[in-house]
């Protein structure tokens, strides 16, 4: 089958490897039929997270059932589903407990209760690495699904691949920004980063009742988005300015929730770039610290973008001094993932407005490169195996 395999920082290609075979009697053999590149997968593209071996990536896919082992029940060949990125065995302490994302069986040689930099990770996930075990993803033909009972779902006949497959990740990755933060009625939301998470999240905010949604980036065309499809107010990103004017437009109080949905690849100056190499630093806090700034005293913080080394003038003091909640993590998509494919049957939420490129899989190694860079207004590539 052909497949998007990573070798090294920005060196992505298209090859033809083996097809995925049953290696497990409760693991399913998918045929995708559409998936996308995520902004995680930039962290590897762009070297932040390590990969020493050539991996095929992808977290984001669907597909029809070819094949299933022997133990598997709830799939029969020929089912659509979509496929959550975070792998759970469903029966470990965690899984049990509502914390897919920490599945103890799903990583065996990486995963421990530490957390560090390089080992200790969490539960396995799709295509992300070494560390969150190494498991071929899913921008390929064809994918093998582990616990092929616990995390698939299936797609009713009526709904389009466009229209659920981003129930895989970022739909619910915003959703949960948005829960982790405690919004309610009458709340004003404020979201750095105008990709696909924070445009989810955004979504997301309405839908919890938020009274004010504002969309914060840098690229003015990501904002055009945030505007078109989450109908968000929106602040360029500039020089500290965004920090007033968001106060200026909450009653100079600041929004009750702040969403940091930039990550450690935020934009910085070559400045801060030099500091954050001195300090061994992976990409950067500067997201998560405006997003510290201005929410308001006692006010909510939730992170979606993804972080992964210690970070020196992390702003405790800040957080303390304005007794802020703070909450973050990988998304645990197995939690939400029902409730938010009935909410895009009821029509409730779309998240398929935020695709800009349709291609084909051979197309993926200068797609990455286009999403990478910013070019040509891209904000969500899906893709057509
Ligand atoms: N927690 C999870 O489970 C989870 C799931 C999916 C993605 N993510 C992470 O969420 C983040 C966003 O993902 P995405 O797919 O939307 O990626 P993306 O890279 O397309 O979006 C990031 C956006 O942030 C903007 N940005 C950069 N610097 C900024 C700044 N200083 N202030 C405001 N905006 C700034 C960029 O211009 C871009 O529009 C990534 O770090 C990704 O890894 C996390
Ligand atoms: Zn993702
Ligand atoms: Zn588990």
């Amino acid at each position: 089958m052909k497949a998007v395999v990573f070798h090294k920082p920005k060196d992505i290609r298209v090859e033809t490897v083996d097809d995925p075979k049953i290696e497990d009697p409760q693991d399913a053999i998918l045929r995708i039929t559409l998936t996308a590149i995520c902004g995680s997968d930039l962290h590897i593209y762009n070297g932040l997270f390590p990969q020493i071996n050539p991996l095929i990536l992808g977290h984001e896919f669907m597909g029809v059932v070819e094949e299933v082992g022997s133990e598997v029940q709830n799939l029969k060949k020929g089912d659509r589903v979509v496929v959550p990125f975070p792998i759970s065995c469903g029966r470990c302490w965690f899984c049990e407990h509502g914390l897919p994302i920490h599945c103890e069986n799903s990583n065996r040689d990486k995963y421990g209760p530490e957390g560090a930099v390089l080992d200790q990770k969490g539960g396995g996930l799709f295509g992300y690495t070494d560390l969150y075990g190494g498991y071929p993803g899913g921008q390929a033909e064809m994918v093998r699904v582990p616990y092929a009972d616990v995390n698939p779902r299936k797609v009713p006949d009526e709904l389009t691949d466009e229209q659920v497959l981003f129930l895989t990740d970022i739909l619910p990755t915003g959703w949960i920004s948005i829960e982790w933060a405690d919004v309610k009625e009458g709340d004003s939301v404020a979201v750095y980063g105008c990709g696909p998470v924070g445009l989810m999240a955004m979504k997301s905010a309405w839908l919890h009742g938020a009274s004010k949604v504002f969309g914060l980036d840098v690229e003015p065309y990501r904002m055009d988005m945030a505007k078109k499809t989450a109908n968000a107010e929106t602040i360029l990103v500039k020089d500290g300015e965004h920090v007033q004017k968001l106060r200026e437009m909450t009653d100079g109080r600041g929004p009750d929730a702040v969403v940091d949905a930039a990550g450690m690849e935020a934009h910085i100056s070559a400045v801060r770039k030099l500091e954050a190499a001195v300090h061994a630093e992976t990409g950067t806090i500067e997201a998560l610290s405006m997003a510290i700034s201005s929410v308001r005293r006692g006010g909510r913080v939730s992170v979606m973008g993804v972080y992964a080394t210690v970070y020196d003038n992390f702003p405790f003091g800040q957080i303390f001094d304005k007794g802020l909640t703070l909450r973050g993590g990988q998304a645990p998509v197995q939690d939400y993932i029902d409730q938010l494919m009935d909410l895009i049957r009821e029509g409730k939420i779309r998240a398929d407005d935020i695709i800009t490129h349709r291609i084909g899989i051979d197309e993926a190694p200068q797609a990455y490169k286009m999403f990478n860079n910013k070019e040509d207004n891209c904000v969500k590539v899906v893709i057509k195996p």
